[in-house]
């Protein structure tokens, strides 16, 4: 089994992210859910991971939360992707039984890397702020982290025309992160993109009729909301570094140079790709050009359907 920890702000597509890890076509073992301000403040977004945790059957994963604000700049969030609740739509049970534990994220994340082998991935779905500080207080996780895989950044932007919404909530944690040498996978939306729910497939999903199909239904009709009129489906950016976690094959992958923009007027929080290596610096990321969207879809409702 491949281990994973889930840093994340529930969040529609993080919910979906998570239902995907927890379920029966996938082979990873979820080491810790860690939470981080985001989609909404951290404490609902803490709320929403312990719900989805319900949901999947995830009783005895460890849930942190983390950081409450980005490292610099000014918190930033997206309800009106995700709703008030991080996560409207729903008919999930409001307040969840299941519980944190009582230790920082960062904390759980550096301790959790540091007593495994250097076997531990991190899928890194909401802004890069936990995984900033951990790198911060405890630099030698730095080389014993397996791999990151990074939701986030693009050659394109959706919260301003430049920058992703991960990468411009905390771009300074982005830019060490990045800078940090741990080997980085990268899916920005040029890849998330290729994984749209359109009608089509959401009513494929809505025939399933198993609680995760339902509740990634509802989910859906929510979070759809944001992408009507402008794109054929809601983009399922954070599934992807989940889907590509279990099997890599579905990405077609380039080595690339990134570094993020912290200091442009227009561009802060830019993911500046070096696709065709036009700087002398090394690549410090996977690029995730191409998925197979076919292979995608399968492998999504497949784990909906248990
Ligand atoms: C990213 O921003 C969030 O709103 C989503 O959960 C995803 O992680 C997409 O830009
Ligand atoms: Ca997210």
């Amino acid at each position: 089994n491949k281990k994973v920890i889930i840093d994340c702000d529930p969040g529609h597509d993080d919910a979906m992210a998570i239902l995907l890890a927890a379920s029966d076509v996938s082979d990873l073992s979820i080491e810790a859910i860690t939470t981080v301000a985001g989609n909404v403040g951290v404490d609902k977004n803490t709320i929403n991971a312990l719900r989805v945790c319900e949901l999947a059957g995830l009783d005895d994963t460890l849930v942190a939360k983390g950081a409450d604000r980005p490292l610099v700049r000014e918190k930033l969030e997206a309800a009106h992707v995700h709703g008030k609740s991080g996560l409207d739509g729903t008919s999930l049970p409001e307040q969840p039984v299941k519980q944190t534990v009582d230790a920082h994220a960062v904390d759980v994340l550096i301790d959790k890397i540091m007593a495994s082998d250097g076997d531990i991935s991190i899928a890194a779905i909401g802004p890069l702020t936990n995984i900033a500080l951990a790198m911060r207080k405890e630099p030698r996780i730095i080389s014993r982290i397996k791999e990151i895989a990074v939701m986030g950044g693009g050659t394109y932007g959706n919260r301003t025309p430049a920058a992703e919404f991960n990468i411009y909530a905390d771009a300074e944690a982005a830019k060490a992160v990045f800078e940090s040498g741990t080997p980085i996978t990268m899916f920005g939306l040029d890849v998330t993109h290729q994984a749209l729910a359109t009608d089509e497939r959401m009513k494929q999903l809505a025939a399933i009729n198993t609680p995760a199909a339902t509740a990634v239904t509802d989910m859906l009709h929510f979070y759809s909301g944001a992408y009507k009129g402008k794109f054929a489906g809601a983009a399922l950016h954070d599934p992807c570094p989940i889907a590509y976690l279990i099997d890599p094959t579905m990405f077609q992958l380039e080595n690339v140079r990134v570094d993020v923009e912290t200091k442009g007027e227009f561009t802060y929080g830019m993911t500046v790709i070096d696709a065709d290596s036009r700087t002398d610096q090394k690549p410090n990321a996977q690029f995730a050009q191409q998925l197979n969207t076919q292979q995608f879809w399968q492998l999504f409702t497949d784990a909906l359907i248990h």
